[in-house]
């Protein structure tokens, strides 16, 4: 290990480790830390009073009494499209419904041809712009679905675009299959057609291709039911796809028992999710995946994570960012609105779009925390701490963004080697 690949970030006003033990609530704050790093990963966090000595003859950079946390992870994206529905939030706000304007030819079907209509260089800038601007909010990982190809070249092709994209970027991109967003034509003779050539044909090429990490689906009226997901969510899994979901966005359609029984790794929106179905999540350890703007865009009612928490489950925090239901990719506003909305308390909301984002990338082993063993991601934040973080909300308090102890955000003080 070379001199430049190991270094230490000292004078730490507030730390939060935000380890994968404990409450939700336990960010495990430390308070005048360091933390060192050897190659891309941590070897030393704890007080600065306990750095090593060895540690200190390291490149020292000094974070000048911020609040450092780990890189924020959104574990829940729809990246890659090609234009906008800016008519379509004016006419919801007149009185449409999200549904009534995917029946008149909005929704999912119009960014699907106006993707399609996109050539691969207009994807790969359209991501590039996107994630240089997560760099600035201290997001260091971002999971990226597909959903708007909705064929079987067109998904492979958005999933060829995250692959490269991911290669060009230092975040971490995560690729998910939601072949099975809408079916792209409306008619109900092509769902069967469609289906099945996303089982037989699209997920064992993504497979053989190793193209992505997770498969989804929208189970949703107008979408597909929780038939449909035991069959394509069980192909997935037969070829080595963990298993996600989009349920119980605007209405009740089972979702938690559904998810539970698929040994989804997570369940995503779940805003009219029983609480049964929350004990049945909470049961067997499928993530809940928050997501405020979605709720907040389309006027529904934000998901209840202060139940799900209370009944023992696991509530990530994600943007959802797509252009219809959730035009925005500010994770920490969307942490905010996890407060006000779903009741999360600042403290919960950070692990949810940290540790618990991760665990719903299945990704917890390497990054999430800042432990002695991940990859050194953290972020470089001027608050006092994580409650007046989330209270006094302000558009960017990211400083400093860090990868693999590598700065890829923010002035970091010149070190002194
Ligand atoms: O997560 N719920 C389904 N899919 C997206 C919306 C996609 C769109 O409207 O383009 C969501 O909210
Ligand atoms: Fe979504």
């Amino acid at each position: 290990v070379r001199l430049s690949d190991s270094g230490i970030l000292v004078d730490i006003g507030y730390l939060a480790q935000c380890r994968n033990e404990g409450a939700q609530s336990d960010i495990q704050p430390l308070q005048s830390a360091a933390i060192g790093w050897s190659d891309d990963r941590i070897d030393f966090v704890g007080p600065e009073t306990d750095l090593p000595f060895e540690l200190r003859e390291r490149t020292t950079h000094s974070a000048e009494g911020r609040t450092v946390i780990p890189g924020l992870v959104d574990c829940h994206t729809h990246l890659g499209f090609g234009g906008w529905r800016a008519d379509e939030f004016r006419m919801r706000i007149e009185g449409k419904s999200y549904l009534e304007i995917a029946a008149a030819g909005g929704g999912i079907r119009k960014t699907m041809a106006q993707t399609r209509a996109a050539s691969e260089e207009d994807l790969i800038r359209h991501c590039r712009t996107y994630l240089k601007q997560y760099l600035e909010l201290g997001v260091t990982a971002v999971e990226c679905k597909t959903g708007y190809g909705l064929s079987f070249e067109e998904e492979l092709r958005l999933l060829r675009v995250y692959r490269k994209i991911g290669l060009e970027v230092p975040l971490d991109i995560v690729s998910t299959l939601l072949a099975a967003h809408v079916v792209p034509e409306p008619e109900e003779c092509n769902k069967k057609c469609y289906i099945q050539m996303i089982c037989d044909e699209l997920i064992p090429a993504v497979a053989a291709e190793d193209l992505a990490t997770f498969n989804d689906i929208f189970v949703e009226e107008g979408a597909f039911s929780a038939d449909d997901a035991r069959r394509i969510l069980g192909a997935g899994q037969a070829h080595g796809l963990k298993a996600k979901l989009h349920i119980d966005q605007l209405g009740d359609s089972g979702g938690g028992a559904l998810a539970a029984e698929l040994r989804a790794i997570s369940a995503d929106h779940l805003e009219y999710t029983s609480e049964e179905g929350m004990n049945a999540m909470a049961q067997s350890g499928v993530v809940g995946v928050c997501l405020p703007f979605a709720s907040l865009y389309l006027n529904q009612p934000p998901m209840k994570a202060r139940s799900f928490i209370e009944a023992g489950a696991s509530v990530a925090v994600a943007t959802d960012f797509n252009p219809g239901s959730a035009p925005s990719f500010d994770l920490p506003l969307a942490m905010m609105l996890a407060c006000t909305m779903s009741r999360m308390t600042p403290a919960e909301a950070l692990k949810g779009a940290t540790i618990i984002a991760a665990r719903a990338l299945n990704r917890d082993s390497q990054y999430g925390s800042i432990e002695v063993g991940k990859l050194a991601n953290f972020a470089e934040l001027s608050v006092d701490d994580v409650d007046h973080w989330m209270y006094h909300f302000r558009p960017n308090v990211c400083e400093a963004t860090w990868i693999g102890g590598r700065p890829v955000h923010g002035l970091s003080t010149p070190p002194n080697s």
